[in-house]
């Protein structure tokens, strides 16, 4: 089943999964694309969990001849469902949705913390490399390192902003919200890709309002990368 989807770009369509594999903790998910397009890195997708009223949002993680990746942390019910998906079962996914990471910068550096890493193999697929900073709480959890060939890696408790070169970069930052509120502090014209719990994807139910320049906004839509600063 295809449709366009309820947002201009992103396209709605049941696709069929083609496996699942563990790195580190987190499980690669990987899907027949169909006719959605992986859109611009750092924009999102929503796949609907077999049985779940609500989709899940999830960065687009790589994108394999036909196939999209999703790297998956399975922190509740939604995710564990979407990692036990087995080859040949059915998947709702909608999008791309949102925003993603400007790379038309001159000197890129990517800096992922844990689960953070998802947008990134996407990210150097399209810049063709690139230098990374990755931060993990566990050498287990690194693992997913094996993703961005050539990052750098901190473990915990070495911070990965600690890693941060002393000349400005255009630094492209997902991780958890205290790592990004030190990236900022550090970086004031990094993207970073922030997230809120979603439950449209496209700007209907605002569940997923932050504030964004002291103005209340609806992450999916003006985000979820924004400007540091
Ligand atoms: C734009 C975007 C991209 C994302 N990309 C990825 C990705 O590539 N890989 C990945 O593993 N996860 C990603 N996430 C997070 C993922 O969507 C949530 O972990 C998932 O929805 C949790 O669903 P659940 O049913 O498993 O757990 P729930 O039971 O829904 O949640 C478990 C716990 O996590 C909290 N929580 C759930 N979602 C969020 C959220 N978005 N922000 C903060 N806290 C939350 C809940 O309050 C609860 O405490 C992304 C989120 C956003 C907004
Ligand atoms: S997730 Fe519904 S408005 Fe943003």
């Amino acid at each position: 089943m295809t449709g366009s989807g309820p947002v201009a770009g992103a396209t709605a369509e049941v696709v069929e999964v083609t496996g699942t594999g563990p790195i580190g903790p987190y499980t690669l998910l990987r899907v027949a694309a169909g006719g959605i397009e992986p859109g611009i890195p750092g924009q999102f997708f929503m796949l609907h969990p077999p049985g779940h009223v609500l989709p899940r949002p999830m960065s687009l993680c790589r994108v394999d001849g036909g196939e999209l990746c999703f790297l998956i942390d399975a922190i509740g019910p939604g995710t564990r469902t979407l990692c036990a998906l087995k080859a040949g079962e059915r998947l709702h996914v909608l999008g791309p949705l949102g925003n993603g990471f400007d790379l038309d910068v001159p000197h890129p550096l990517i800096v992922g913390g844990g689960i953070g890493i998802a947008p990134f193999p996407y990210v150097a697929q399209v810049l063709g490399g690139g230098p990374a900073i990755l931060g993990f709480r566990s050498a287990h959890h690194a693992e997913a390192a094996a993703l961005l060939p050539g990052a750098e890696v901190a473990l915990d408790p070495v911070l990965v902003t600690s890693l941060l070169p002393a000349e400005p970069m255009d630094v492209l930052a997902c991780g958890p919200e205290p790592m990004l509120e030190a990236v900022r502090a550090r970086a004031p014209q990094a993207q970073l890709a922030w997230e809120a719990p979603m439950a449209c994807g496209y700007g209907a139910c605002y569940g997923c309002v932050v504030e964004v320049d002291g103005r209340l906004q609806r992450l999916c839509v003006a985000g979820p990368v924004l400007r540091a600063a």
